[in-house]
C-alpha cells in the first residue's frame, strides 16, 4: 500500500512542510528559513520567530502539497514536531497540524524534533541495520541515542551544558562570524591548523558517554583574551580549526565507544552539525576503522526539515501510533 504523510517541522526559525511516500520517497520538502531576519539579533528571538512561522505556515503547506502533486484528501496522515523547541513556533504548527488532520478526519502523529533528525537517516537508507547508535547534535542538542528498533530508544548520553551546535556559533560569534556561526567557523577553519592550539577535550569521568562543551568554549574565549592582553596576533583560521578538532575528537571518540559497547550495526550521524565536513570525514575514518557501517543524511536533511518529520510519522502511523485532538507543544519534551 502506498502511504502519503504530510510532515510539520516549526520547532525553531524554519517552517517546513513536506511530503513523503512509504517513509522513503521525499515528493516535496519545503524549507522556508528565517535566518535572514534573525541574522541582525545575532540568534532567534522567540517572538519574531513564531509570528513569521504563523505567516509562512499556510502557503509553505499549500506549496508542499502543490509540489508533490497531491490534495489534502490524498494525505493518509499528518505527523507533526511537537517539541523540543521554541514553545510558541512549536504552537504553530501543532495547532495547524491539529486543525488540518481533525478537518480531513486523518490520524495526527506528534513526532520528536530529534527523533525526527534520526530518521533523516533512514530516508536515505530505509535498510538501515538495527540496533543502530545515532548521535545527534544540533544547535539545541548533542545526545548519543540507541536504537533498538523502531519505537524503542535508550538515551545513552547527553551533553550537561552546551549543545555541540551552541558551542559552534558561540565560538564564531567570539571570533567575529555572523550567525549562524556553525558552517562560517567551519569555512574558516578549512584554512587553519587543527594541532595549531591544543584546546582541552573533556572526556569526563571514566566510561561516561555525556558531553561538556562549556569549558572548550571557555578556553577559547581565555586563548583569544591572553592573545589580545600580550598584543600578540591571532591567527583566527588557526583557532577556528583547532577549536573544531576538539569537538569532532570527543564527539568521534565517545560515538564509537557508545557503538562498540551496545554492539551496534550501524551508526548514525544526525541534525545541524552533521553538515560538518570535517566531523563527517573523521567519524567516517573511524567507524570504517571497526568495520562499522555509517549513515549520515545529506546536508540538506540535516539541518531542520520536514521530510525528516514526516518519515518518523510514517513509521509512527505504521504502528498506529496515533496522537489525540488535545496534542499540546512542549518545549522541553524528553525524547524516550
Ligand atoms: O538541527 P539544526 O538545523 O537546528 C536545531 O535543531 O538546532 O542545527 C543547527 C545548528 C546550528 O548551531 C548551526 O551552527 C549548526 O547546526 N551547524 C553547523 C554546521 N552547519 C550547521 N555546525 C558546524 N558545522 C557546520 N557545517
Ligand atoms: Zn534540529
Amino acid at each position: 500500500m502506498m502511504v502519503l504523510i504530510l510532515g510539520i517541522e516549526t520547532s525553531c526559525d524554519e517552517t517546513s512542510a513536506a511530503v513523503v511516500r512509504d517513509g522513503q520517497e521525499i515528493l516535496s520538502n519545503v524549507v522556508a528559513s528565517q535566518i535572514e531576519i534573525h541574522r541582525r539579533y545575532g540568534g532567534v528571538v522567540p517572538e519574531i520567530a513564531s509570528r513569521h512561522h504563523m505567516e509562512n505556515i499556510g502557503p509553505v503547506v499549500e506549496e508542499a502539497l502543490q509540489r508533490a502533486g497531491v490534495h489534502f484528501q490524498d494525505l493518509h496522515g499528518i505527523a507533526v514536531t511537537h517539541g523540543p523547541g521554541l514553545v510558541g513556533a512549536l504552537l504553530v504548527g501543532v495547532s495547524y497540524a491539529k486543525a488540518a488532520a481533525f478537518a480531513l478526519q486523518k490520524p495526527l502523529m506528534a513526532v520528536h524534533h530529534l527523533l525526527g533528525h534520526i530518521y533523516a537517516a533512514f530516508l536515505s537508507h530505509r535498510r538501515l541495520p538495527l540496533p543502530a547508535v545515532a548521535l545527534i547534535v544540533s544547535g539545541g542538542h548533542t545526545e548519543l541515542v540507541y536504537m533498538e528498533d523502531h519505537g524503542k530508544l535508550e538515551i545513552l548520553g547527553s551533553t550537561r551544558d552546551d549543545a555541540a551546535g551552541e558551542a559552534f556559533d558561540k565560538v564564531a560569534r567570539v571570533l567575529g562570524l555572523p550567525y549562524p556561526g556553525g558552517p562560517e567557523l567551519e569555512l574558516l577553519a578549512q584554512g587553519g591548523d587543527p594541532e595549531a592550539i591544543k584546546f582541552p577535550r573533556a572526556w569526563l569521568e571514566e566510561g561516561s558517554l555525556d558531553f561538556s562543551f562549556s569549558g572548550l568554549k571557555t578556553a577559547v574565549i581565555n586563548h583569544l583574551r591572553q592573545a589580545a592582553a600580550r598584543g600578540e596576533h591571532v591567527n583566527r583560521a588557526d583557532v577556528a580549526a583547532s577549536f573544531q578538532e576538539a569537538v569532532v575528537d570527543v564527539l568521534v571518540g565517545k560515538s564509537i565507544e557508545a557503538a562498540r559497547r551496545k554492539k551496534a550495526r550501524s551508526l548514525l550521524l544526525v541534525g545541524g552539525v552533521a553538515a560538518n565536513r570535517r566531523l563527517r570525514s573523521r567519524m567516517e575514518e573511524e567507524a570504517r576503522k571497526i568495520g562499522l557501517p555509517l549513515f549520515s543524511p545529506p546536508l540538506n536533511l540535516c539541518t531542520d526539515n520536514a521530510a525528516m518529520i514526516a518519515c518518523a510519522g510514517y513509521y509512527k502511523y505504521l504502528r498506529k501510533e496515533f496522537a489525540s485532538w488535545d496534542l499540546n507543544a512542549y518545549p522541553s519534551l524528553p525524547l524516550a
